[in-house]
């Protein structure tokens, strides 16, 4: 059998540690996992992609079996080009589980292989998200119970520089 390789997706504006548990429970399920900073037109960037990229990678240091990539274009269209057939995505509410059944049906429209599989966020980590993240580094709140430490230094720089 071939290797399994699934895509996990998202803005990681910035990296949380909420998707980095749902990373590493993907590269213990799958033998690769690419982890793509894809653009959201929902959403207004913070972070370039360069630096959110750069800060996945430090976070992801030591996990041999994942790799971190920027693609401007539509998922559907990454994972063709990639012959990537799984994405994953982690839920921790009902709300993200609306939206993520609605862009789950769209991109098995775009590319009818694609299958959508969630991981539930572990418990812990269900209040995280980046724009939390963001807001609370905005007024100089204390943000390490909620971001890997590789990318603490950076996150608070952007805010106090
Ligand atoms: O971390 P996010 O913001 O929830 O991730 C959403 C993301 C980036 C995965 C989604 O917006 C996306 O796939 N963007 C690429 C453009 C695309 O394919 N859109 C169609 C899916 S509805």
């Amino acid at each position: 059998m071939g290797k399994t390789q699934c895509l996990y997706p998202g803005s990681f504006d910035p990296v949380t540690l909420g998707h980095l548990d749902i990373i590493k429970r993907a590269a213990g399920i799958f033998d690769r996992v690419v982890v793509g900073v894809l653009h959201n037109p929902e959403k207004k960037g913070c972070f370039p992609v360069e630096k959110r990229v750069e800060m996945l990678e430090k976070a992801c240091e030591g996990l041999t079996n994942v790799r971190v990539i920027a693609y401007g274009g539509l998922l559907a269209q990454l994972t063709k080009e990639m012959n990537i057939s799984v994405v994953v995505r982690g839920v921790r509410t009902m709300a993200d589980l609306e939206s993520e059944n609605a862009m789950a049906r769209i991109n098995r429209q775009l590319n009818p292989r694609l299958e959508t599989i969630y991981l539930p966020a572990s418990p812990e980590l269900c209040q995280v998200s980046a724009s939390m993240v963001r807001q609370l580094a905005q007024f100089g709140a204390d943000i390490s119970p909620y971001v890997p430490a590789q990318a603490l230094p950076d996150i608070t720089a952007a805010f106090h520089s």
